[in-house]
C-alpha cells in the first residue's frame, strides 16, 4: 500500500493506493471515527463486481452497510437523482450514525460527494474510485457536482472526502474503452508537470494496457501526488494554479459537447491536448518534437482513433460555438493552457482566433 497526503490546511486527508485493498477499508475507517453506518452509493455493475469485498471488510469491522444504486451514465449526475437519493437516505437514517462511501467512477464520485455535502449540511464521505479516471483525477480534490440541462457541473460545491481508497485491482473489470479513457488525464499530468511520468507511460504502454498492477500502481501514485500538490496550492481554484489541470480541456469540452457526449471525456481531452499543443506550436512556444511525442503516446493508447460516426457529427463551427460558452473562456478574451515543453505549461489569454481555428482544423 502506498500513501499520498493531500495536505490541505483545514481538512488534510490521505489517498491510499494498492492492489486488492478493498476489504481493508473497513479497518482503516475505524480509526477515522466517521460514523457507524455506511451508506454505499454505487451503480449495479460496480456493486456486482466489487460490492461484496468492500461490504465484507466493513461488516467485519463493526459497520452496518446499506447500498443505494443509481443508473449507469452521466444522466445520474442530475438534481433529480440527487434528490431521490437524499430522500432515500433520510428515510433510512433513523437512529443511525451514517457516512457515505462513493464506490464508482467520476459519475458516482461527483454525485455521492454532492449528496454528502448537502445532506444535513454535510456528513463525512469516502471516495472509493473504481475507474482509472477517478483514481487519478476526479476522486481527489473535493470537486462535487451534478449537471443541469443547460450545462455540466453547474450545481456543486468543493467538499473534501475523509480518505480516498484506490484499489487498482478494481480496474481489471473496466470495459476496454473506459479503461483507456483514463490515460488521457495521466498523459496530461505528464505534459503539465512531469516529463519522467510522460516517458514512463510512453515506454510502458504494453504493461499498462494489459493492466499490470505494478505499472498501474506507479502511475496512479504519481498522478495522485501531482493532483494533490496542485489542489493544495489552489484548493478553491482562485489563484489560477488549478487552471493548469485544464490543459486540453478547452477544446476537449467543446468537442465533448458538440458530439452530444458520444466522445468519452478522455477521448475528447486527448484531441483537445493535440489542439492545445498545435496552438502552442503555432505561437512558437512548443518544439515540434514534443508535439510529435504527445501525438504518438496518445495514439499508442488508442485515444486519437477516428470513429466515422463521431466525426460526422462534429464540425468547426459547432466546436467554436461551444468554446464560447465554456466558463474558462473568460469574457470574450479566451484563455488557453499552453505547453512550453513536455513537463511545463503556461496560461495565456487572448490567443488569436485565427490560430485557434487553424489548430482545430489541423486536429480534426
Ligand atoms: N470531480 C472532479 O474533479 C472531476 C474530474 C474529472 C471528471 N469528473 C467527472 O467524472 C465523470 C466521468 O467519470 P468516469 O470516466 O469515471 O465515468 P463513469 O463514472 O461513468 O464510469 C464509466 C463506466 O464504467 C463503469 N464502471 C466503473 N467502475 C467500474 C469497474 N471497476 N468495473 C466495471 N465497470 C465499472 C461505470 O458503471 C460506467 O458505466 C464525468 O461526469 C466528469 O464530469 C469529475
Ligand atoms: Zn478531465
Amino acid at each position: 500500500m502506498k500513501t499520498v497526503l493531500v495536505n490541505l490546511k483545514d481538512n488534510p486527508y490521505k489517498i491510499i493506493i494498492g492492489h486488492g485493498i478493498l476489504p481493508q477499508l473497513g479497518a482503516a475507517l475505524k480509526s477515522l471515527k466517521m460514523g457507524r453506518d455506511a451508506v454505499i452509493i454505487t451503480q449495479p455493475v460496480i456493486r456486482r463486481w466489487h460490492g461484496p469485498a468492500l461490504a465484507a471488510g466493513l461488516t467485519r469491522n463493526g459497520f452496518t452497510v446499506k447500498f443505494f444504486e443509481v443508473p449507469d451514465g452521466e444522466k445520474s449526475k442530475s438534481t433529480k437523482v440527487a434528490m431521490q437519493l437524499l430522500e432515500k437516505i433520510a428515510r433510512y437514517d433513523t437512529q443511525k450514525d451514517i457516512f457515505i462511501i462513493a464506490l464508482g467512477g467520476g459519475v458516482v464520485g461527483d454525485l455521492a460527494g454532492f449528496v454528502a455535502a448537502i445532506y444535513k449540511r454535510a456528513i463525512p464521505y469516502v471516495q472509493v474510485p473504481t475507474t482509472l479516471l477517478a483514481q487519478v483525477d476526479s476522486a481527489i480534490g473535493g470537486k462535487t457536482a451534478v449537471d443541469l440541462p443547460v450545462g455540466k457541473n453547474l450545481v456543486g460545491v468543493i467538499y473534501q472526502p475523509k480518505i480516498v481508497w484506490s484499489d487498482v485491482g478494481t480496474l481489471k473489470t473496466l470495459p476496454d474503452r473506459a479503461y483507456r479513457n483514463g490515460f488521457a488525464e495521466i498523459i496530461k499530468y505528464g505534459v503539465i508537470r512531469d516529463r519522467k511520468l510522460f516517458n514512463y507511460v510512453g515506454r510502458n504502454s504494453a504493461q499498462l494496457l494489459s493492466r499490470k498492477s505494478v505499472a498501474l500502481t506507479k502511475v496512479v501514485v504519481r498522478c495522485s501526488q501531482i493532483k494533490a500538490e496542485v489542489v493544495k496550492a489552489d484548493e478553491k481554484e482562485t489563484k489560477g494554479i488549478r487552471t493548469i489541470l485544464n490543459f486540453g480541456h478547452t477544446a476537449g469540452h467543446a468537442l465533448e459537447a458538440a458530439s452530444g457526449y458520444r466522445f468519452f471525456h478522455g477521448e475528447a481531452v486527448a484531441w483537445g491536448m493535440v489542439v492545445a499543443a498545435e496552438v502552442s506550436q503555432r505561437m512558437g512556444l512548443l518544439h515540434k518534437k514534443d508535439f510529435t511525442a504527445l501525438r504518438r503516446v496518445l495514439t499508442d493508447f488508442g485515444l486519437l482513433e477516428k470513429n466515422p460516426s463521431h466525426t460526422k457529427m462534429i464540425n468547426l463551427s459547432g466546436i467554436l460555438k461551444h468554446m464560447q460558452h465554456d466558463k474558462k473562456f473568460i469574457a470574450g478574451r479566451n484563455r488557453f493552457v499552453l505547453a512550453t515543453k513536455i513537463g511545463a505549461v503556461q496560461v495565456m489569454e487572448g490567443v488569436p482566433g485565427k490560430i485557434i481555428e487553424q489548430a482545430i482544423r489541423a486536429g480534426l
